[in-house]
């Protein structure tokens, strides 16, 4: 398909507080699982941490400077539970709200619309202290802090998401250890996973509570899985890890319930589900968030995965993450969650790549493989638009370069570079072809 994306089509950048704001110790901040676990030895390359990552609890003015240049419809970031709630439980802390209010009215200014994520990762320690995720009190934590939120933005915020990526919380935190809080117990982590779902359907209650013409979801990492080989149990294998990363909550969110397979292969570990539980995690949303990278192809196994999942290393272009680039993997995905969840509307609210970046020469970044990465992506976007999927946004993933979780901050995804050393930005190819395709509405591509 040639032309334009469809009118009202939101075009907009994304972060997260933890891995841009800095400023660790001020405003009352208290201390989140991410400041622990990165101030652990070993936990993250080069013993990096979110100290200061990019000082825009400083900078933002700046940033929206940087958006306003990008042409920037919407911007995507997220509050910071610890900034807000520095123990988790009690009294909000005015100055963690202050500056959130600050960034919005200056977002609003510069006629940028603010998508508010409020879980990205960063729960308070003292909540981990208390349990955790795995602890379904959490949900109701996470719903006063989601109240105290929402009634000091939502008279200017319309646009809400309750958790990023709840996989990632439960299996990367509570699983395979490598994000924090750096648990690895599956009962504890498929219980967490329950916990995320339960304090997002609690949180959609809040916010249209609080805020008059919400438009609220969750976001999820998908992954369009592909089986290789022709075996019955590779199949199965597919079926499996498409459980795992997508059904597991697919399912429960648009009112299936937990997937059998799954229940089953977890066993023992299954998730206590209370009566009442699944009619909170299937409240209604109005769009659904999907963050995704990379399809994966699978085959069957008995060393990998869940004792039957392998994942094979197709050839391909890779990122510096080692992320296949394959905008097909894409399609695939938003035609699949149509025509298999029917959600109302879809926003893309993450994708991107990193790569190893020059850094600039003469107020210039040369990153063609990104440039060629958003372009594929975006074409399949708009194929998947043809092909009737409603999708009504996407969010590049990041507007800078930032701390990337585990890897420091040797991995680079911002559309603008960041000197790590000085704080200097600049606007990298990426970034400015990203610009033209806002302005053009996607006529360019
Ligand atoms: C996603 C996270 C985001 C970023 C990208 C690369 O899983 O939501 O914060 O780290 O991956």
């Amino acid at each position: 398909m040639a032309g334009a994306f469809p009118h009202g089509f939101r075009w907009g950048a994304a972060t997260a507080a933890y891995q841009i704001e800095g400023a660790a110790r001020e405003g009352g901040r208290g201390e989140s699982i991410w400041d622990r676990f990165s101030h652990t030895p070993g936990k993250v390359v080069h013993g990096d941490t979110g100290d200061i990552a990019c000082d825009a609890y400083h900078r933002w003015p700046a940033d929206i400077g940087i958006m306003r240049e990008l042409g920037l419809q919407a911007y995507r970031f997220s509050t910071g539970w610890s900034r807000v709630v520095p123990t988790g439980r009690g009294g909000a802390n005015r100055e963690g709200l202050d500056s959130y209010d600050k960034l919005v009215d200056g977002l609003l200014a510069a006629g940028i619309e603010p998508w508010v994520t409020l879980y990205h990762w960063d729960m308070p320690q003292a909540l981990e202290d208390a349990g955790g995720w795995p602890n379904r009190e959490t949900a109701d934590w996470f719903a006063e802090y989601t109240d105290a939120v929402t009634r000091r933005l939502g008279d200017r915020v319309q646009h809400w998401i309750t958790i990023n990526e709840p996989w990632c919380v439960a299996f990367l935190g509570y699983l395979m250890g490598v994000h924090a809080p750096g648990r690895t117990n599956l009962k504890n982590s498929v219980a967490a996973s329950h916990t995320t779902l339960l304090a997002h359907g609690k949180a959609m209650e809040v916010i249209r509570g609080n805020v008059k013409d919400a438009r609220a979801g969750i976001t999820l990492n998908l992954s369009h899985i592909y089986p290789l080989g022709d075996l019955e149990q590779d199949e199965r294998a597919a079926q499996l890890a498409d459980g795992f990363t997508n059904r597991w909550f697919l399912d429960p969110v648009f009112g299936r319930g937990y997937p059998q397979d799954m229940v089953d292969l977890f066993g023992e570990a299954a998730p206590d589900v209370q009566p009442g539980d699944l009619d909170i995690i299937t409240r209604p949303t109005d769009f659904l968030g999907i963050n995704t990278y990379q399809p994966s192809y699978v085959r069957h196994d008995p060393n990998g995965m869940l004792g039957q999942v392998g994942t094979v290393h197709v050839d391909g272009e890779y990122t510096a993450m080692d992320w296949i680039v394959k905008p097909e993997g894409f399609f695939d995905l938003l035609k699949r969650v149509h025509d298999d969840y029917a959600p109302a509307h879809i926003v893309v609210t993450e994708n991107g790549s990193a790569w190893n970046d020059p850094a600039p020469v003469a107020g210039r970044v040369a990153d063609p493989r990104r440039v060629a990465y958003l372009h594929g992506h975006l074409l399949a976007a708009r194929d998947a638009i043809e092909a009737g999927v409603p999708l009504d946004g996407y969010f590049a993933w990041s507007l800078l370069d930032n701390f990337e979780w585990a890897e420091g901050y040797t991995k680079r995804f911002g559309i603008t570079y960041v000197d790590f050393a000085t704080q200097e930005r600049t606007i990298k190819d990426s970034g400015r072809f990203f610009a033209e395709t806002i302005r053009a509405n996607g006529e360019n591509l």
